[in-house]
């Protein structure tokens, strides 16, 4: 039984300690009434023309009614130049000798504006005491010490990825270790600047992982629909509640400019940067993008890129929205004064071996402790960030922004609703959906109920008449491996439902391994004991799984990886048991994602698609463009406390092991990998030919806000 997921590296440093970082230059955007449709209010307002050109001053007198509005708050060019836009409120532009003397030591003034966990922090207060850090070479020093350890000893990766993928996703060679070593190399300006410069390291590498917390928020959410065979970005959402948003709708308005460049490529580029979800670069954008997304309840999940944008009333117009800037989860509340107690507090990792009370409350999440290597409850990074970014509550009742909408759901009836899926019948279809929101399943062994009614799911769509099912894995980013192996069974009874595995067995693995097997049972990631054999499907019984491993040649260097191996799976309660069988094949099932379905994910939809032919449908992305339906598959994830720890069990004390970091900072890494089939030599991760569904639809405005569209598409779709 295992956990989760997949996934990588996420360095996370003292900046983290906002839920932001100023990642991007954003300010100001104009948008075109849209023309396709609805929207354009002809107010016939001004004639401006349709020069998306920076002249503020100009863009803001045409739109009279919304850009006076914004006008109110700081905003703010962006990373570099520190120029806050001043509020124009009646103020003549020019005139004023706009910034305040440089005032007192910028992380007092953080202190002071981070109250509590709802206080609004002002952006350019965080970035000016992120840049007030000095660079200090001994502590860099060690950080990449630590993670040279980390990543040399444990990331399963770290030679695949000094191979370029090939088409249709193609990415880029990656060397991490001589990157790192750059790093360590250049005199870095500030803190900041060496932190960022690990965190686009680690992103370059496009494993599902990302690191650094996400965006300034802003009160408008974005998408990009295809509407009469042209793809722009639009507003999906906006907070009028909030500072700049004008009250008249902009929803839908089609958003011409970012900054002064076309808006789908600064959201491409934005997102190339900073999602790293995937090696697939339409992912990326769906992942910058808004999209509606089922978690409990129908929701609105805003995209990384949740900035910028305007329009509406006929004329182009201009808004400069502010950033929403608010504390993390990690930020130390009243517990620093200045730019130098801000480091000891916020940077320094405390003395004390761990600290609890920095743990996020993950109470939430249904896990179980137990020593069991397969139930360490690690999230991939991927999915923790989109999270992270949390979700907007649907206005009106579920309308989402826009009055003359249908409910999220209104062509499908809901038949039951569980902690990790909601199950439809189509109206006047013999179509079933099943939307599958994460594989974030308790332990059976302790609490069978997340597989008993998933079962129960399945039956009562079967005996309500569904011929035909539809598995809607949108914004799945995973769970419990073992969840993953029990669906695959159970819609597929007669084939293997584990995903083949291997991970690194280096000399310092190998002997963590020889350390293990002498403890009386496997309560770490190196004991042979918690793997069966493929070659023998047995429990492995001594430690030949990583001693006796292979040589494998990846990014030109020959390493040794352990045999191959899957988890031990067993469920008492398959209802075939009881000759209850589930009535649909391959060909009566499809399975639809926006390409993010990560980790646990991928294992039922690459091996329901690749294996026993489910065709797979992927929403959205790039215009004209394969789109993948799952990512990051990796392996499975351990974060760097979890490979401490167990190699703490072991009174294991080999060169070059984890090392103590002195800075706060978590890491995450794929450490086992898995592969599509098992005679695959490259692992899913990297193997691209796997990645394109078998049918790309594009997003368009009805689409993108009830996913019941979509349904009935693939619904039409079985009768051909
Ligand atoms: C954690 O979250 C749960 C559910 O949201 C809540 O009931 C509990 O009080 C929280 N615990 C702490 C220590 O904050
Ligand atoms: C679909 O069925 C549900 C429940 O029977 C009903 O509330 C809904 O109005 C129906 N939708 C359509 C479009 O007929
Ligand atoms: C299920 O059906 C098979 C064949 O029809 C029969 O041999 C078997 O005993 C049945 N099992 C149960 C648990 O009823
Ligand atoms: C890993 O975790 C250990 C134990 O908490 C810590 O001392 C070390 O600094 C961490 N290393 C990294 C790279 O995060
Ligand atoms: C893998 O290779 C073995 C030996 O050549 C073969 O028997 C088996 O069918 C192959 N499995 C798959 C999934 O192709």
């Amino acid at each position: 039984m295992k956990i989760t997921s997949i996934l990588s590296l996420a360095v996370a440093l003292c900046v983290v300690s906002v839920n932001a970082a100023p990642v991007v230059d954003s300010k100001i955007t104009v948008l075109k009434p849209t023309l396709a449709t609805t929207i354009a209010k002809a107010k016939p307002t001004a004639t401006k023309p349709k020069s998306e050109t920076k002249a503020k001053s100009k863009a803001t007198k045409t739109t009279t009614v919304a850009a006076s509005k914004p006008t109110s708050t700081p905003t703010t060019t962006g990373t570099k130049a520190a120029t806050t836009v001043k509020p124009p409120k009646t103020t003549t532009p020019a005139a004023t000798p706009t910034q305040p003397a440089k005032p007192k030591d910028p992380c007092s003034e953080l202190a002071a504006q981070g109250k509590n966990i709802d206080s609004i922090l002002q952006f350019n207060t965080v970035r000016d005491c992120y840049r007030a850090q000095s660079f200090k070479k001994d502590i860099a020093d060690k950080t990449l010490t630590s993670v040279e350890n980390l990543l040399g000893n444990f990331y399963i990766f770290l030679d695949q990825a000094k191979e370029a993928t090939s088409a249709p996703f193609k990415t880029p060679k990656v060397d991490l270790m001589a990157g790192l070593k750059k790093i360590r190399e250049t005199k870095w300006k500030d803190d900041y600047d060496f932190n960022m410069a690990l965190t686009y390291l680690t992103f370059s590498a496009n494993d599902g992982h990302m690191a650094y917390r996400t965006t300034f928020g802003q009160p408008i959410s974005l998408y990009a629909p295809v509407v009469n065979g042209v793809q722009n970005i639009r507003v999906f959402y906006a907070d009028d509640t909030q500072k700049g948003v004008p009250k008249d709708s902009i929803i839908d308005c089609v958003v011409n400019t970012i900054d002064g460049v076309p808006a789908l490529k600064a959201v491409q580029d934005f997102t190339d940067r900073t999602s790293a979800i995937s090696k697939d670069p339409g992912v990326r954008l769906n992942d910058a993008l808004a999209s509606i997304s089922w978690y409990n309840d129908w929701l609105i999940a805003p995209g990384g890129f949740s900035k910028r944008w305007e329009c509406s009333s006929g004329a182009p117009r201009k808004l400069t929205v502010p950033w929403i800037v608010k504390p993390s989860e990690n930020f130390l509340f009243n517990t620093f004064r200045d730019t130098a107690t801000y480091w000891n507090v916020q940077c320094l990792a405390p003395l004390s071996p761990y600290d609890n009370s920095r743990q996020k409350n993950d109470s939430g999440r249904r896990y179980k402790e137990n020593n069991e290597v397969g139930f360490r409850t690690n999230e991939a990074p991927g999915t923790t960030l989109f999270r992270e970014r949390g979700f907007i509550q649907m206005p009106n009742g579920g309308k989402n922004g826009r009055n003359d909408a249908p409910q999220t759901i209104s062509k499908a009836t809901e038949v039951l609703i569980t902690a990790t899926t909601a199950f439809y019948k189509i109206n006047k279809s013999d179509a079933c959906v099943a939307v599958i929101a994460s594989e974030e399943a308790a332990n059976p062994r302790f609490d069978p109920s997340d597989y008993l009614q998933f079962i129960q799911g399945l039956e009562k769509l079967r005996d309500g008449g569904c011929k035909k099912l539809i598995l809607d894995m949108t914004n799945n980013g995973g769970g419990a491996i073992d969840f993953a192996y029990f669906i695959n069974l159970l819609l597929f009874p007669t084939a293997k439902p584990y995903f083949v595995e291997d991970l690194r067995s280096n000399a310092y693995i190998q002997g963590a391994a020889k350390a293990a097997i002498k403890q009386p049972s496997a309560v770490t990631v190196f004991d042979a004991r918690g793997y069966v054999s493929l070659a023998t499907n047995k429990v492995f019984k001594d430690d030949s799984m990583f001693t006796k491993g292979v040589s494998i040649k990846r990014g030109g260097t020959a390493q040794t990886y352990s045999q191959k191996n899957y988890f031990e799976y067993s469920w008492s309660f398959m209802p075939q048991a009881k000759n209850n069988t589930l009535p649909w094949k391959a060909s009566d099932i499809a399975i639809v994602t926006n390409g993010f379905c990560g980790s646990a994910c991928t294992m039922i939809a690459t091996r329901f698609n690749i294996v026993h032919k489910v065709k797979t449908y992927a929403i959205g992305g790039i215009y004209k463009t394969p789109l993948s339906y799952f990512t990051f598959p990796g392996g499975f994830v351990m974060d760097n406390e979890s490979i401490v720890a167990d190699v703490k069990k072991l009174n294991y004390n080999a060169k070059n092991g984890p090392s103590k970091l002195v800075v706060r900072s978590s890491a995450k890494i794929a450490v086992g990998e898995i592969y599509a089939t098992e005679n695959s030599t490259i692992p899913l991760e990297y193997d691209t030919k796997y990645f394109t569904a078998n049918v790309h639809l594009d997003q368009d405005l009805v689409s993108a806000r009830n996913p019941d569209s979509i349904w009935l598409k693939i619904a039409a779709d079985f009768k051909k």
